[in-house]
């Protein structure tokens, strides 16, 4: 009950207040835990849900760094998995909802209450970096889809969306270079980037058939390829007939930026992450491009985050 919520929050008061910290990108002290930095709003959530958090067998995590793709590949995984309920004339939720509403964050709606959630529908979905994760997930054998994105670019992204929060808030936003360089030193929440992409990309060639890491760049080049894939990793790959009929191309339609970001509920509704701060829709459809890094950030900035990502990335076989 709230008791037992108020005595929670203060233990982990009591644990953050042994972990480094340092000043993060809304001003807020960022803390490193077990390897990674957090505003203390994700920080408890985590905490909560390493302590109490237990899957479905069946369930399916979509996963990510904030700003790298998660809401297209929650649209995708979501329209893939109900397309068979869709049969005659009802059309699907990802038209009234929101795709964050369908498929619910095990770090925000989760912590709240466990039970937010449609047990019909096996998707879930976490910022979380694949070390930290409950164990109760790392030791199920639920699947994983990991999706990634050229560190610029989800840096831009990632900018543009504290910016536009702070400005809606009526705060003046911290000024690019200065978020720029935090990013640079591995500060942000759930990062060093780095190392969540590394996360999830060594556990993805040492479990293949558990986790299937994506980028959206990818993804981007040929999406119907990465959703047939999808649709087969998760245990739902398209029929010959549903190939025929093009059932692909309607799902990558539904879930096309220009679709989606033109919804009502996408162009003037809310999303309740949490309820202290209710997020406009809108801004997480900002623009869907590869490269737009290049009209924010100078190609010195650039090339000094590439030449990190490379240094991180070496021997790992992966590039980004
Ligand atoms: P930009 O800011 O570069 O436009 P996340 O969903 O992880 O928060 O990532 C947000 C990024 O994905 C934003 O990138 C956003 O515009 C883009 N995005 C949102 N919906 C998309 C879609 N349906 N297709 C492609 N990109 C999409």
């Amino acid at each position: 009950g709230n008791a037992e919520r108020k005595n929670e929050a203060k233990n982990y008061n009591e644990v953050m207040s042994t972990l480094p910290k340092v000043k993060g990108l809304r001003g807020d002290d960022y803390y490193l835990y077990q390897g990674f930095w957090y505003a203390p709003f994700f920080l408890e959530r985590l905490m909560s849900v390493q302590e109490h958090f237990h899957p479905q067998s069946t369930d399916i995590f979509v996963a990510s760094f904030p700003k790298t793709g998660t809401t297209w590949l929650k649209a995708l995984t979501f329209a893939i998995f109900t397309r068979s309920r869709l049969s005659g004339s009802t059309t699907s939720s990802l038209l009234s909802k929101m795709p964050h509403d369908c498929v619910p964050f095990l770090n925000y709606n989760l912590a709240q209450n466990p039970s937010n959630r449609d047990l019909t529908i096996p998707l879930l979905s976490t910022h979380v970096p694949y070390s930290c994760l409950p164990k109760s997930i790392i030791s199920s054998c639920c699947k994983i889809i990991y999706i990634c994105r050229d560190a610029k670019d989800a840096f831009v992204s990632l900018w543009y969306f504290h910016a536009t929060l702070q400005r809606s808030k009526n705060v003046e936003p911290l000024p690019l270079e200065e978020a720029f360089e935090l990013f640079c030193n591995g500060i942000a929440n759930f990062g060093p980037y780095w190392n969540h992409v590394l996360g999830y990309w060594r556990a993805s060639l040492e479990f293949p058939e558990k986790i299937l890491f994506l980028t959206y760049e990818e993804m981007k080049k040929d999406t119907a390829a990465h959703v047939k894939k999808l649709a087969e990793f998760m245990g739902c790959s398209f029929t010959l007939e549903e190939e025929e009929e093009g059932e692909v191309q309607k799902i990558i339609g539904m879930c096309s930026f220009e679709k989606l970001s033109n919804l009502e509920v996408n162009k003037n509704g809310k999303c309740l992450l949490d309820i202290s701060i209710p997020i406009p829709n809108s801004i997480f459809f900002r623009k869907g491009e590869i490269g737009d890094w290049a009209n924010h950030l100078t190609p010195e900035m650039g090339a000094r985050l590439d030449d990190i990502m490379e240094r991180k990335l070496k021997g790992s076989g992966l590039k980004l």
